[in-house]
């Protein structure tokens, strides 16, 4: 489903079993599986982030990607980036046909989880009791699930997690 000037908008995260999405400015755990696939699913498209989303980001802007940062801030500290005040601001720099994500962090997904047509779920099959930053409720008489695949732990993986994608009904 495609609307918004022909864009299509995706949401990506992973959330934990509570949907924590943070803590302390950065990710919950590591799992290289789950980078492996957000630069798959987001490569060659716009990315759009909210200011501390940006900051958390080792090396700054991601490479192969249109990067929009949101921030009342100067532009000149978003090195790579088209810096703008408000997400409907941010879709005016996404071009028609294009695929948009928005990759977080929390206050992001609370402003775009109605804009949406789709998610990109990593749901991490453990809750972490220091998470500080969360996605919001997720109604899912709203969503329809298109897509699953369930990962174990493994020496590389501490907990077993799941890629979810849900279409809006
Ligand atoms: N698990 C995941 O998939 C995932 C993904 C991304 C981030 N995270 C985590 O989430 C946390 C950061 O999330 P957060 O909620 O604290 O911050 P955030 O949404 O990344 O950034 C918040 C800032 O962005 C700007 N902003 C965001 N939404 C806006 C809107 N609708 N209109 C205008 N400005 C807006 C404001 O910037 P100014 O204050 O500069 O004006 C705001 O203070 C970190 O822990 C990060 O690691 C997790």
């Amino acid at each position: 489903m495609m609307n918004h000037n022909g864009m299509e908008i995706g949401i990506i995260v992973a959330l934990d079993e509570k949907n924590g999405i943070g803590r302390e400015g950065g990710l919950l755990c590591h799992l290289p599986n789950d980078l492996k696939h957000f630069k798959q699913v987001t490569s060659g498209h716009a990315v759009i982030m909210g200011r501390k989303t940006y900051e958390s980001l080792p090396k700054g802007a991601l490479p192969n990607r249109t990067n929009v940062v949101i921030t009342s801030d100067a532009a000149d500290n978003y090195p790579g980036c088209i810096v703008v005040r408000s997400v409907e601001e941010a879709l005016t720099h996404c071009k028609e046909g294009e695929k948009v994500f928005i990759i977080g962090g929390g206050q992001l997904y609370r402003a775009t989880l109605g804009l949406a047509d789709r998610l990109y779920l990593t749901r991490i099959h453990h809750t972490f009791s220091d998470a500080d930053t969360f996605f919001p409720e997720i109604d899912t008489g709203e969503w329809r699930l298109t897509q699953k695949e369930s990962h174990e732990a493994d020496d590389k993986h501490r907990y077993p997690y799941t890629f979810l994608t849900y279409t809006k009904k």
